[in-house]
């Protein structure tokens, strides 16, 4: 499959059906996360797979109870290890660094055949406290996979490449 028909084909998938994802699918999304690009190769990131049910339970309190935290098999709560270096161009590295990394695990997800969702509607003192995440540190994203409730994807538009493209000038 080219990677463009990846892409086109992702949707963000908000219902899961019961039915576990396989361990190797689950490591090749991580392996997708972990060759991810990222500022001077730092790889300012730490990726925390929730598997423990009463664990979930806690995360889902912290994300106000929504469907797809309750539905989703896996969770990957995507976490900086550090979030001090900042880019020749101003920026700071580490929004730019785990956002890659996400994308690369949704994409590897939908590979396999895999829904996925960002998620990042929650209390992150919550996440923290139950991810046992240093204090110093920040909870990027929580990215929920799982087997896709087909019915439930929605179809969202995007701007034309006309509206966001131009040669040369802005
Ligand atoms: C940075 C970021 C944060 C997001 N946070 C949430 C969220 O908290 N809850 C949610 O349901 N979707 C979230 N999403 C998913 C977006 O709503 C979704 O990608 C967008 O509407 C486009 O839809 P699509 O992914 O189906 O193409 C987030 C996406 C991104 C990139």
């Amino acid at each position: 499959m080219a990677v463009i028909d990846i892409i086109k084909e992702r949707r963000s998938c908000r219902k899961f059906i019961s039915k576990k994802i396989e361990d190797s699918k689950l490591n090749s999304i991580l392996e997708a996360g972990r060759l991810a690009p990222s500022a001077k190769n730092r790889q300012p990131w730490r990726f925390i797979t929730i598997t423990d049910e009463s664990i979930k339970e806690k995360i889902l309190n912290a994300c106000y109870g929504i469907d797809t935290i309750k539905t989703a098999d896996k969770i990957i709560a995507v976490c900086t290890t550090n979030i001090n270096y900042t880019m020749p161009n101003g920026l700071h590295s580490h929004i730019c660094d785990l956002s890659i990394a996400t994308s690369f695990m949704m994409l590897q997800a939908e590979y396999e055949g895999l829904g996925s969702c960002i998620i990042t509607t929650y209390i992150e003192e919550s996440i923290r406290d139950v991810l046992t995440v240093p204090f110093s540190m920040r909870v990027h994203c929580l990215l929920a996979l799982g087997y896709k409730d087909e019915n439930s994807l929605e179809e969202t538009e995007r701007k034309s490449l006309d509206d966001i493209h131009n040669f040369e000038h802005w």
